[in-house]
């Protein structure tokens, strides 16, 4: 049976949906492995090393299409790689079908099955492939470089010869797995880290990474079955609204991750709140793609 891996298309597409080493273990399970000439190398994986791993190299995207019975990607075939692809083929990569729908009646008007890597259960025997969390966590720990690369200053307190340099307040909303990852980065840094979830299930994680968990005086919790948070009543987004307000004229790095599956992301730092922070404060907002949790983010841009 033969895996296929091709170039990904989008222009901000980094990636590549399989390393050497993923071509190694396949071809030791019994696949053959073909790659797209240049698939690997925006991740900085050459053509030679996919070569090495036994993978055979094709020069189009029409070949590797053509002769794959299984193919690998990261984002979603597009209309025009669905056009290259023939019945009962396999292709798995980030799908998000419940927002992809006229997407998948092309690939069932084509015969052509699709797993979405997005939708895999996030239990622990399969956190293997949870690839909401690997991101996620690598959102979390870049949302922190990043905010301290604006920042410009000591995330650490110091004390020396030439005088006391306060360390960092950083704010975390939002404690999933982006936030905790960038609980943890902020905290390795040195930075004195506040944090607020809606779950309260997740006072005590916040906790061992060495954050202070935030509390609002309103008895409601966001915990669902699912695992995800639910929307809140007006009293409690109030009440959130407030302890933000206190807290933005404190703190000098808000990094926001609320998110709540199947919706806009919740509007949570409002003007007054932007108004009441300290000149050079930043605010990241890993929630920009679903429309953002500040009033203020344009997705992709740099307000
Ligand atoms: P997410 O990206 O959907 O949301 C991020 C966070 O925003 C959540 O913690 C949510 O409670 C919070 N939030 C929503 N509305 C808010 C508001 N108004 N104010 C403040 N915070 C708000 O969440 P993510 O990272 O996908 O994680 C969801 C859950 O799934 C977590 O409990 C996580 O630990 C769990 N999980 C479990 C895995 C397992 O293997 N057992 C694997 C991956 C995740």
């Amino acid at each position: 049976m033969k895996v296929g891996i091709p170039k990904e298309i989008q222009a901000d597409e980094f990636r590549v949906a399989g390393s050497p080493k993923t071509v190694k273990r396949l071809i030791k399970q019994g696949f053959e492995v073909i790659v797209e000439q240049s698939a690997g190398i925006q991740a900085n994986y050459s053509d030679d090393e996919f070569r090495e791993a036994g993978a055979e190299l094709v020069e189009t995207a029409e070949v590797l299409f053509d002769t794959s019975d299984i193919i690998l990607k990261v984002q979603p075939v597009t209309e025009e790689e669905v056009a290259m692809m023939h019945k009962d083929q396999l292709v798995l990569s980030y799908l998000y079908p419940a927002q992809n729908e006229t997407l998948l009646k092309i690939l069932a008007d084509k015969g052509v099955n699709a797993i979405a890597m997005d939708a895999i259960p996030r239990i622990s025997r399969a956190q293997k492939m949870d690839v909401l969390s690997s991101m996620a966590n690598i959102a979390g720990y870049r949302s922190v470089v990043e905010a301290a690369n604006y920042y410009g200053r000591f995330l650490n307190g110091q004390i020396t010869a030439a005088g006391k340099v306060e360390p960092a307040k950083v704010l975390i909303i939002g404690a999933g797995v982006a936030g905790l990852a960038a609980i943890g980065t902020a905290k390795s840094l040195g930075a004195i880290v506040r944090a607020f979830d809606t779950r309260k299930e997740v006072a005590e994680q916040i906790e061992s990474m060495g954050a202070e968990f935030l509390t609002v005086e309103i008895d409601e919790d966001g915990s669902t079955e699912s695992g995800y948070s639910k929307v809140m009543s007006q009293a409690f987004i109030d009440a959130e609204m407030k302890l933000f307000e206190e807290q933005a004229k404190e703190v000098d790095i808000i990094i926001t991750t609320a998110q709540i599956p199947g919706r806009e992301a919740p509007k949570l730092i409002l003007d007054y709140h932007v108004a009441a922070m300290k000149p050079g404060s930043v605010i990241m907002d890993l929630a920009a793609p679903t429309g953002g949790n500040c009033v203020f983010t344009k997705k992709n841009e740099i307000v």
